[in-house]
């Protein structure tokens, strides 16, 4: 068992809200694409718990960070957002996943769309050189219940700083927040608001998608892009939008 395992430490356990936290892990050595997933794990009762989670560091950077939500039901989750500075946290020595930009066929504007911790991987790619020497156009959304969620807000400013290019956009679904869009994102791509907000086209010609988070926001945001022509990327068939989903 031990053969699979990193033993990392915990060095920070940001809390964003009651139920969002982030863990900033030291003392392991992965090479990974951003955007990948990595198991981490603890022993919880005997026995170890591993879950699949999003790199938000960028791969150069040798702290390993994760940002997660606390299911209060689930059997992995509240134990990860309890932990404090110093103690362990097993992470596998294989980094996986398709949620990457070597994966992404030319395009001229990149899409990155998520909810909730869905925006996890997102922060991993926009802090590498890769987006910036391959799309005129980059637009991160991220979508959540309250205002409050919208966290990593001051990282994404400073990327906006550095990337010009880079348009970030907002949506808060349960209440009313003056600078966010409301409601969910497929409908404001068939009303034409998502455009808008990004003051760019959405459309087979020019745009790649890539989502991340809530499945059941996968599907809807699939149908509304292939009612615009954008249908999903795979190897053997090239297209114009690729998914992953945390559940
Ligand atoms: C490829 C991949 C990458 C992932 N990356 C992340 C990540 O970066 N951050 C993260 O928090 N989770 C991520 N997840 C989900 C994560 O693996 C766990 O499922 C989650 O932490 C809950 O674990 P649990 O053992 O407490 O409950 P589980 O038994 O794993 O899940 C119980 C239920 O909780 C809900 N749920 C699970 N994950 C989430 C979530 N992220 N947001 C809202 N509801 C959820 C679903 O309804 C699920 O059925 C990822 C999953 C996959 C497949
Ligand atoms: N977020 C919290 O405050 C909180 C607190 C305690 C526990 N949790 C745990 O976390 C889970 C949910 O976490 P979350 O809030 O990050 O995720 P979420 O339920 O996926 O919500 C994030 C965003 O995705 C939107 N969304 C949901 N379904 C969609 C769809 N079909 N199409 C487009 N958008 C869609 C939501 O809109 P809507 O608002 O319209 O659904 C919301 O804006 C809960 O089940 C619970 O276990 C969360």
């Amino acid at each position: 068992m031990s053969e699979a395992w990193h033993e990392g430490r915990v060095i920070e356990n940001r809390r964003w809200t009651e139920s969002l936290w982030s863990l900033r892990v030291e003392g392991v050595a992965l090479a990974f694409e951003a955007g990948q997933f990595v198991r981490i794990g603890l022993d919880v009762a005997g026995e170890r718990v591993a879950r699949p989670f999003s790199f938000v560091n960028p791969p150069q950077d040798p702290v390993l960070e994760f940002y997660g939500v606390t299911v209060p039901e689930g059997p992995l989750s509240p134990a990860l957002a309890a932990l404090r500075p110093g103690e362990r946290l097993y992470v596998a020595r294989n980094p996986a996943g398709f949620l990457v930009l070597s994966e992404v066929p030319e395009a001229e504007s990149l899409w990155l769309i998520s909810t909730g911790t869905g925006i996890a991987p997102f922060l991993s790619m926009l802090r590498t050189e890769a987006p910036w020497k391959r799309f005129r156009s980059v637009v991160l959304v991220h979508a959540v219940r309250y205002a409050r969620e919208r966290v990593y807000r001051e990282m994404v400013s400073r990327i906006e700083a550095l990337h010009p290019q880079l348009k970030y956009l907002t949506f808060v679904s349960r209440e009313p927040a003056p600078d966010a869009l409301a409601g969910r994102v497929p409908a404001a791509i068939t009303d034409g608001r998502l455009e808008r907000a990004a003051a760019l086209a959405l459309e087979p010609a020019a745009a790649h998608v890539m989502l991340c988070g809530n499945p059941d926001m996968l599907r809807d945001v699939q149908a509304a892009l292939a009612a615009r022509g954008l249908r999903k990327h795979r190897r053997r068939t090239p297209g114009h939008v690729s998914v992953e989903s945390f559940w």
